[in-house]
């Protein structure tokens, strides 16, 4: 089983061109980065079919993006089906970003979940408090909710294709990041929840990322705790060099 995961987001960054240049400095350095790390990249939408034909290596592709609804009249929406058919491997959704500003509520989410699943597409599902709660104690609670509803319909099968990327939204693009045994203890909290909403197999088969502010001078310190399998990385998947140091030290090897 192979639990460990490092995933970039660019979120609205790069051109094309630098887009390009990135996937084959990856492509090229990918031999000799860790195997027993998966490594997956979600860059700008309009990008991915042409980074998709154009990676030769074992990196996975992401899009930031997927439609809660199948094909039809939806101006502007993309399908889950349209990304499996340009080779696109998996999904972000449930980003607290597309959550705050573009209407992404525990409902779309699970819609998103199911559309993705149905369409033979991975599902990066992302969960976070705000500090408000966190401050309040109330963080568990917050991730409980987001995840039953986001999971609600999903079996223990599908979850195969399910990780999940624990980002307190108050480590986000802030440089603050959780402490090593605040990631520890969600994380312990999230594998517990999968392991009562589905069974001990399930839970333990399951990746879930630490994501928030995580960098090279970072990562070790977060990745050492036995539930924490890895990041979902914003800033410092842009540069492919300090994704790469970040790669190296999710590696259990
Ligand atoms: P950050 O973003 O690494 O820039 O904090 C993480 C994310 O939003 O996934």
């Amino acid at each position: 089983m192979m639990r460990n995961i490092v995933a970039g987001n660019w979120k609205s960054n790069k051109s094309i061109n630098d887009a390009r240049d990135w996937v084959s400095v990856m492509d090229k350095d990918m031999e000799s980065l860790p195997i027993d790390v998966k490594v997956m990249i979600a860059p700008p939408a309009p990008y991915l079919a042409s980074l998709v034909s154009l990676s030769n290596s074992r990196l996975l592709f992401v899009s930031q993006q997927v439609s809660a609804t199948q094909s039809g009249a939806y101006t502007g929406e993309f399908t889950a089906e349209m990304l499996v058919s340009c080779g696109v491997d998996y999904a972000l959704i449930g980003h607290s970003e597309r959550r705050a500003s573009y209407g992404e509520t525990d409902e779309v989410v699970c819609k998103k979940v199911r559309c993705s699943l149905d369409a033979g597409l991975g599902v990066v599902l992302c969960c976070g408090e705000n500090l408000d709660k966190r401050d309040a104690g109330e963080q568990e609670q917050v991730i409980k909710d987001q995840l039953s509803s986001a999971l609600d319909g999903v079996n223990a099968l599908e979850m195969e294709d399910v990780i999940i990327a624990y980002e307190p939204i108050w480590a986000i693009g802030t440089g603050r990041t959780a402490s090593a045994e605040q990631a520890a203890s969600m994380h312990g909290f999230i594998r517990e929840w999968l392991a009562s909403r589905f069974d001990l197999n399930t839970a333990s088969a399951t990746s879930i990322l630490y994501g928030g502010s995580c960098k090279p001078s970072n990562a070790n310190e977060i990745f050492a705790s036995e539930d924490v399998d890895g990041g979902l990385i914003g800033g410092a998947s842009l540069n492919p060099e300090e994704f790469q140091e970040i790669i190296k030290a999710a590696s259990s090897l």
